[in-house]
């Protein structure tokens, strides 16, 4: 048996990096499930799965749904506008009673940092965070390491470009603690307004913090673009897109800047023109497709240590 001593997945900050490698090293192994002719193993038959999703989301619901299904669980999804939450109902009044109906794990989406954290202390279930506000979004680190991985053959010593829209962004608080934690550098780029404190702070020394992107990304190896979170943005942070883009949208002439092998990235959703040019994100340096497959093994890899499967995961 794997060894993952954690109930519950709510964040990369307290995981070790022998945890990280452990996830990425399973979620692999479950990658070539979705080669097959019939998608599907036996591992989690049995277990229930709940998706709670109170914010929007295409990928990472689907994600959670299919690997949910690749393992045999049952999976019930329910979004912010179809559940009881629109009638006033709490989060936690809403998750007590799904739990009464003893699912496995619940999987919550929520735009309150905190919100998985929270449940994790008040139900039964396993609690996995699909993204708390602009906290965490652990299983996005997790296919973003497997994705780096897989291309460059390692992580440790590579120099990671994160560019955009950090104070808001859960996807680069997690990717910072994970890239961070197995050993690579961080460049962050974004205009002040956008940056968040305490970035420095985060990954030992091995982050640091630029206001231009263009000398982040000379030598870099990997360069992830980031989605501006206008959803979260209270006030005015910059002048408008079109100067945005002009300053940090990644276009073919700023990707030469970095290692000629470079890799393209990006969580998803794209706003295509403003932080990245459709050129570089159907170019031949975009992995972005790359990323979204890989999602599903990870997760697959996550239900499958919290909900407890039987050894033998991928046969
Ligand atoms: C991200 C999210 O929701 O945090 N998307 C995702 O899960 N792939 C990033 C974003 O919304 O920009």
């Amino acid at each position: 048996m794997t060894a993952f001593a954690h109930r519950h997945l709510l964040a990369i900050e307290p995981l070790a990096a022998e945890d990280l490698t452990t996830l990425l090293d399973l979620g692999e192994r479950f990658l070539e499930i979705a080669e097959r002719p019939i998608k599907k193993v036996p591992t989690l038959r049995g277990k229930t799965v709940i998706n709670l999703f109170l914010e929007p989301s295409t990928r990472t619901r689907t994600s959670f749904e299919i690997a949910a299904k690749r393992l045999s669980a049952d999976a019930i999804n329910i979004s912010g506008s179809a559940s009881s939450t629109v009638k006033g109902e709490t989060l936690l009044d809403t998750a007590r009673n799904l739990d009464a109906m003893s699912p496995d794990v619940v999987v919550v989406r929520h735009a309150q940092a905190g919100a998985a954290e929270m449940l994790a202390t008040r139900i039964k279930a396993a609690v996995v965070n699909a993204g708390d506000g602009a906290h965490e979004h652990p299983t996005q680190a997790l296919l973003d390491c497997s994705t780096i991985r897989a291309h460059k053959g390692r992580i440790e010593g590579l120099t990671v470009v994160i560019c955009g829209d950090i104070r808001h962004s859960r996807v680069a608080r997690s990717d910072i603690w994970a890239l961070t934690k197995l050993g690579a550098r961080v460049r962050i780029a974004a205009p002040r307004t956008l940056l968040a404190p305490g970035l420095e702070e985060m990954g030992a020394g091995r982050v640091s913090v630029h206001e231009r992107l263009e000398p982040a990304l000379e030598g870099a190896d990997v360069v992830m673009m980031l989605r501006i979170q206008k959803e979260r943005i209270g006030g005015a942070l910059f002048p408008n897109t079109r100067e945005y883009s002009r300053y940090y949208g990644l276009n073919a002439r700023r990707l030469a800047m970095a290692k000629p092998d470079a890799i393209v990235m990006h969580p998803g959703p794209l706003n295509r023109g403003i932080e990245i040019d459709p050129s570089v994100a159907d170019g031949p340096r975009a992995v972005i497709l790359d990323q979204v497959s890989r999602g599903v093994a990870m997760r697959m890899a996550v239900l499958y240590l919290l909900a407890g499967g039987e050894a033998g995961a991928s046969e």
